[in-house]
């Protein structure tokens, strides 16, 4: 396995947890460590021994308290640009990802974490985390996509307030406002997040590769995700999965969905 500076891979089962590892810093997002996420979360993608990805921060404190402020302070205009489209790319591909990837919020998720975390498909929060986009505290607005998912997520009202106020919110109300899927206490953060990656990595593969494609299709520009949804469902009678997902049914046992 790969070893990088500033992310921690375990594989258990499977399942891949990439742990954001610069607790002195609340694992603050530097640029390095943007790209080591999404080397990790393309690596994982393509290697069948993989079902799915977990995200999450080192230590008790912090998920991830944002970008790393001290590396761009000093940045121009273009510079802030191209900062920001590498992000986009590499927390596109997190959220494209054709493999399950839950954030496991473990504490401050605050401007790029809870934008990282939404880039996400799942997020199961500690009871101890909390959400904020406080750019505007910097002179800033997210780059990160927060701007465009808090809206997807919350919806606008709520995700305008939050943007504008820079308002951190706890657990419990990333909860109820649909921020989150779960929240537990911290020492079950891992285990809730195993159980509800392991329901789904029970499921077909290619079926749930076709839901975050057709998921991802509503999102986007020009596309009819309706018309999207009928052709990857036509797609699926042609895989392996389909085969022995009906058998199972049939033959009334569990199905065995094999990995390629
Ligand atoms: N970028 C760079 N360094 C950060 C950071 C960030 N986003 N967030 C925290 N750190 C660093 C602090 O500078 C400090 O480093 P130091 O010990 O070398 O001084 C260390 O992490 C611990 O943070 P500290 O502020 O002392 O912890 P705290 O418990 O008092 O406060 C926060 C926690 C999360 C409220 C506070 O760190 C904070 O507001 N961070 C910035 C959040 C933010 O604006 N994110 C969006 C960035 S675009």
């Amino acid at each position: 396995m790969k070893t990088y500076t500033n992310i921690l891979l375990h594989i258990e089962n499977g399942i891949l947890t990439i742990s954001v590892n610069r607790p002195d810093k609340l694992n603050a997002l530097n640029q390095e460590t943007i790209q080591e996420i999404g080397d990790a979360v393309k690596t994982a993608e393509r290697d069948p021994a993989i079902a799915g990805i977990i995200l999450t921060g080192v230590g008790a404190k912090a998920f991830i308290a944002g970008a790393d402020i001290s590396e761009f302070s000093s940045y121009s205009i273009e510079q802030g640009q191209a900062l920001s489209a590498a992000g986009h790319e590499v927390f596109n591909s997190v959220e494209r990802c054709t493999k399950p990837v839950i954030a496991a919020v473990n504490g401050f998720a605050l401007g790029g974490g809870c934008e990282l975390a939404m880039a996400c498909h799942l997020r199961i929060a500690s009871d101890n985390a909390k959400f904020g986009q406080p750019e505007v505290k910097l002179g800033l607005i997210p780059g990160y996509a927060g701007t465009q998912r808090l809206v997807q997520l919350i919806g606008k009202g709520k995700a305008l307030e939050l943007l504008m106020t820079a308002d951190m919110i706890g657990a419990e109300e990333a909860h109820r406002l649909g921020l989150v899927n779960y929240v537990v206490p911290q020492d079950q953060l891992m285990a809730k997040t195993l159980e509800l990656m392991s329901k789904i990595t029970a499921q077909s593969p290619r079926a749930i590769a076709g839901i975050v494609r057709c998921v991802d299709a509503f999102y986007k520009e020009g596309v009819d995700g309706f018309q999207f949804e009928i052709e990857e469902f036509g797609r699926c009678f042609g895989t392996d999965d389909f085969k022995e997902g009906v058998s199972a049914f049939l033959e009334k046992r569990k199905a065995n969905f094999v990995r390629s």
